[in-house]
């Protein structure tokens, strides 16, 4: 029996993640003392209510209300509670006592990273935080070392399990998202109030971590443009369908050249990153056209290794202790090797463009007046948007009294890349023109 080093670990929660990683930590003790090179003496839990119900059984000895006491004098500190403050108080102090911290918390790394990152290496200690990204799926680290050599240009997310099993039941039953919203919920994948799901809230906060890593610059949270998933109806879905497209919700980090203004360019650079979460169509064969349930999956590109591809359960209390016991080994790791601890990157601190500079395709959906000239006026209204037209469906709905050329028609008009506030101001155009009655969806492409 090797006599390693100990440890002192502090968890802070122990809900769904926080109870299957004190289990973990307990149960295979001695194997990650051989990987991590230290013993991990599981030093105490605190949670609120020590008597509250947990999903496996934890030594009653362990579990606090006391979370400042117990972190003070610990190694490693393990936060699992969520929320903002009180989660970053503890961290603060964690780091300023010399310890590695091991999060899962994105809504709070995506509010105040940049501090947190700060505090740590005012002090040279790291923050690991590879569960707050699509649960067990390694994307943090491959990101932060495997690619630091590499430049990465463009990264589409699937990133929220919740959405994702909403719009692919949709995809797949032709139904309703109310009706698929319920059974969500009913089987725990969705909140009470769904609202950080299905608005794109949580998306919004791994992206804005993703592209921070990505880009090595600090993207503020709300610097971040976000579309939920609500305006997605049956008909949107159907019609996706049938022109070969699946809608996801997809969190977009892509690297830009040559669109940001004078003012905000960075010395030398006219590079620029744009950072956006919305439903968008993807290609049936696309890859992460083919992620379903409440499956993740991230597709990076990068400019040296091509197109990469992370994929797995993104969420999930055992599944996501995964990710939280892999950073807390490498924390073990550090402190024994010694040394400074691995800072964030940001030093490239590129622009994030406004979303009116985005460029991508679209797919429009008017229902016109079929009568004669209709076609030419918003082919005429799209041409003076500098928005140029790839292909145009039109599908005949005749009035009620059947007779020919007087009832309306759907136009399905799929464009080339336009830039967004080109598109923008031609949507306008077209739902006040005359001959358009409904612009029924505006929906981006991605991945073509
Ligand atoms: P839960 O709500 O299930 O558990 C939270 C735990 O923290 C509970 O044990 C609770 O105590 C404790 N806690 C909350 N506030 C305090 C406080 N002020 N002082 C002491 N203890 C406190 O959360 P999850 O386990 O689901 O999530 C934890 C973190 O992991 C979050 O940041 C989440 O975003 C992230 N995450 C979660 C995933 C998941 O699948 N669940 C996936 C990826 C990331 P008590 O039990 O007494 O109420
Ligand atoms: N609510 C998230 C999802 C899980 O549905 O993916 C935690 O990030």
């Amino acid at each position: 029996m090797i006599d390693y080093r100990r440890l002192r670990v502090a968890l802070l929660g122990a809900g769904a993640v926080g109870s299957q990683v004190a289990d973990l930590l307990i149960r295979h003790a001695d194997e990650l003392a051989d990987r991590s090179g230290a013993a991990l003496e599981l030093a105490g839990i605190a949670v609120r209510d020590i008597d509250a119900p947990r999903d496996v059984d934890l030594p009653r000895e362990l579990l606090t209300t006391d979370a400042d006491t117990l972190i003070v004098g610990s190694d490693i500190v393990i936060e699992l509670m969520g929320g903002i403050d009180t989660a970053r108080a503890h961290i603060l102090t964690a780091l300023n006592s010399g310890a590695d911290v091991v999060t899962g918390n994105k809504a709070l790394l995506a509010t105040h990273g940049a501090e947190i990152f700060d505090a740590a290496d005012q002090v040279g200690a790291s923050v690991y935080y590879e569960a707050a990204v699509a649960g067990a799926i390694p994307i943090i680290r491959p990101l932060r070392d495997s690619l630091a050599g590499d430049r990465v240009q463009r990264i589409m997310g699937i990133v929220n399990g919740t959405t994702n099993y909403i719009l692919d039941r949709m995809d797949e039953e032709g139904a309703e998202m109310g009706d698929i919203l319920v059974d969500a919920q009913r089987l725990g994948y969705a909140e009470a109030d769904p609202t950080a799901d299905i608005e794109g809230y949580d998306a919004a906060q791994k992206a804005a971590i993703l592209a921070s890593l990505a880009f090595h610059t600090s993207v503020p949270l709300d610097a971040v443009h976000r579309e939920g998933i609500t305006s997605i109806t049956k008909t949107t879905m159907d019609a996706a369908r049938h022109a070969g497209y699946v809608i996801k919700l997809l969190a977009v980090c892509e690297r830009v050249t040559g669109r940001a203004s004078a003012s905000d360019r960075t010395a030398g650079s006219d590079e620029a990153i744009s950072v956006r979460v919305y439903p968008a169509l993807i290609r049936r064969s696309h890859p992460l056209a083919n992620v379903h349930g409440v499956n993740n999956a991230v597709f990076v590109e990068a400019e040296a290794a091509g197109n990469l591809m992370f994929y797995g359960a993104g969420a999930g209390g055992v599944q996501t202790a995964s990710a939280v016991l892999g950073d807390v080994v490498s924390a073990a790791r550090r402190h024994i090797a010694g040394g400074v601890g691995v800072g964030e990157s940001t030093r490239a601190n590129l622009p994030v463009l406004d979303i009116g500079q985005v460029v991508t395709r679209y797919q429009v959906t008017l229902e016109v007046d079929d009568r004669p000239g209709v076609l030419a006026r918003v082919a005429g209204i799209l041409s003076e948007g500098r928005v140029s037209i790839a292909t145009v469906e039109q599908t005949i709905q005749p009035s009620p009294d059947g007779e020919a050329g007087t009832g309306s028609a759907r136009l399905v008009i799929g464009t080339h890349k336009a830039l967004e506030q080109d598109l923008d101001e031609t949507v306008k155009r077209l739902a006040g023109d005359d001959v358009v009655i409904r612009v029924a969806s505006v929906l981006r492409v991605e991945g073509d």
